[in-house]
């Protein structure tokens, strides 16, 4: 089944107002006529509305880089899915794994992260992945596993064919190391799988799931050569307009 392709920048906790306004004309000028593959970029909030509002006619979606669950109230630091969807985003990234070790966001929370941007319309990219220690351990699947299974608890079918899965590796991102080709794609099945027995098939074939971890211009094509592998999620090579065009014209040069 082919899924339509989504290259996502993630430009983490990276460009003031002048920076994101550069990188976002760049990158939308690479996107021009772009008709078969979806470009998404989740700058921090306090540039969210500013490149919304710069890549408006542009096909580009843009998505907040986590979400709160409530539309408003006593929740200091926090960003509701209303002010996302407010600012001119569609989506949001959870669980991402910085803000599981860094910042200790458990499972649970993830899942009401997850549950929270969809009641309110919001698309969540849902970000799994193993530690090196957990790979190293042969606990890959296993945390993956519990990883899928608790973050989308609750999620009904309706909503999972909206929702966007991203696997991450720990010890890939902002490292250099991507995973083989061969270690994304047996996790990319995996986890269709584990959405194959928690929905129906159906769901499993429509569902994104986008690789992350040290994706670049040289690594793209290859990656998206893989049967289960639908997208990445970028970091690093996405602050650049350059490079993140390349990666978005995968395939193509
Ligand atoms: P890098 O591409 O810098 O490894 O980051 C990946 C990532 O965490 C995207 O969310």
């Amino acid at each position: 089944m082919k899924r339509r392709p989504l290259l996502a920048g993630n430009w983490k906790m990276h460009a003031t107002v002048l920076d994101a306004c550069h990188l976002a004309a760049d990158i939308a000028k690479t996107c021009a006529g772009l008709e078969d593959r979806d470009v998404v970029l989740a700058p921090p909030f306090t540039v969210l509305s500013q490149v919304a509002h710069m890549v408006a006619e542009t096909g580009i979606f843009i998505a907040a880089q986590n979400v709160c669950w409530e539309a408003e109230g006593a929740f200091t630091g926090e960003i509701s899915p209303l002010m996302v969807l407010d600012a001119g985003g569609g989506a949001a990234i959870v669980g991402h794994s910085e803000r599981r070790q860094i910042f200790h966001e458990d499972n649970a929370l993830i899942n009401k992260r997850v549950r929270g941007a969809l009641a309110f319309g919001l698309i969540p990219i849902l970000c799994v992945g193993e530690t090196l220690e957990e790979r190293e351990s042969g606990q890959t699947f296993k945390v993956v596993e519990e990883q899928v299974r608790a973050g989308l608890a609750g999620v009904e079918t309706a909503d999972m064919k909206e929702t966007i899965l991203a696997y991450e590796p720990v010890w890939a991102i902002g490292t250099g190391k991507t995973a083989s080709t061969g270690q994304a794609q047996e996790v990319h099945a995996f986890i269709r799988n584990l959405v194959a027995d928690i929905y129906e098939k159906d769901i499993a074939d429509q569902v994104r799931i986008l690789y992350g971890g040290s994706v670049k211009p040289d690594n793209i094509d290859v990656l998206m050569a893989q049967e289960d592998i639908d997208g990445a999620l970028v970091g690093g090579a996405a602050l650049n307009a350059e490079s993140f065009g390349r990666i978005i014209h995968f395939q193509e040069i």
